[in-house]
């Protein structure tokens, strides 16, 4: 496809990232690539091996031995080694641990090039931490996409409590931000904003008012 675009979008937890992008991809009819189920992945698969994450060699070849499949659909499915993961890949266990493997240099190096591999095929909306800072820097528009830590440990609760899990929202504030610090000051691909994103602050803003700004801004040619 000669005339194949990309769209980074990038920011930290519970900003809205994956939920924004499917419908950005949607009404482009570009394919949606959530990164973070990769990491995700990985992460389930070494909890239940029971490796030691600190162990960089054995949990980069781990993800070099993995076969993860993002399987595009209403509800994107997630296939570990032809296993569906979609929904186990969000426990609580698996959010707890997924930063400290994300970090590992060895982990990243794989997920990046399969990461760019998918973008070379198709037009695609790809959402993570270092999409539009390593991944694919040349992407045709780059989003920077956050809120205030206290809506998004909201808007994650709310989300959770209608999966049936008990929520103590003081908790969840301080995991979310734990989660940001480390993701934002690890030694490779920390989470930055690209010099040439455009950071939404979506605080008090509804989906659609994202979806429609940067559909707005994709169209000017932003
Ligand atoms: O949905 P949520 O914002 O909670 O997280 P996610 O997008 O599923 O990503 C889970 C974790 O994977 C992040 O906290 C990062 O540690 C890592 N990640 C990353 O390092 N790089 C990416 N491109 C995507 C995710
Ligand atoms: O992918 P990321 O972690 O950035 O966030 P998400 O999983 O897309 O969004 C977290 C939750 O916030 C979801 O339940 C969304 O429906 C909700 N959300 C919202 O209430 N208002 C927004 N403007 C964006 C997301």
């Amino acid at each position: 496809m000669l005339d194949k675009k990309c769209i980074a979008i990038d920011g930290p937890a519970g900003a809205g990232k994956s939920t924004v992008a499917k419908l950005v991809a949607q009404a482009l009819n570009f394919l949606y690539i959530d990164t973070g189920a990769m990491y995700r992945a990985i992460t389930l698969k070494a909890l239940r091996q029971n490796l030691d994450l600190q162990d960089e060699e054995s949990l980069t070849q781990l993800a070099k031995d993995s076969i993860i499949k993002l399987v595009p659909g209403s509800q994107q499915r997630v296939l570990l080694d032809d296993e569906d993961v979609t929904e186990e890949i969000r426990s609580p266990e698996v959010t707890g641990q997924v930063s400290t493997v994300a970090k590992i240099a060895g982990v990243r190096e794989v997920m990046v090039q399969r990461q760019r591999e998918m973008a070379q095929e198709t037009s695609v909306v790809m959402d993570g931490r270092d999409i539009g800072t390593v991944v694919l820097p040349d992407a045709n528009a780059k989003f920077f996409l956050t809120a205030s830590a206290e809506e998004r440990a909201n808007r994650r609760a709310r989300e959770l409590r209608a999966k049936g899990y008990q929520i103590d929202i003081e908790q969840l504030t301080k995991e979310i931000k734990e989660r940001d610090y480390m993701d934002s000051n690890r030694a490779v691909s920390p989470l930055v904003p690209a010099d040439d994103a455009i950071t939404i602050d979506s605080t008090g803003m509804t989906i659609e008012e994202v979806v429609a700004t940067i559909i707005d801004m994709v169209e000017k040619g932003k």
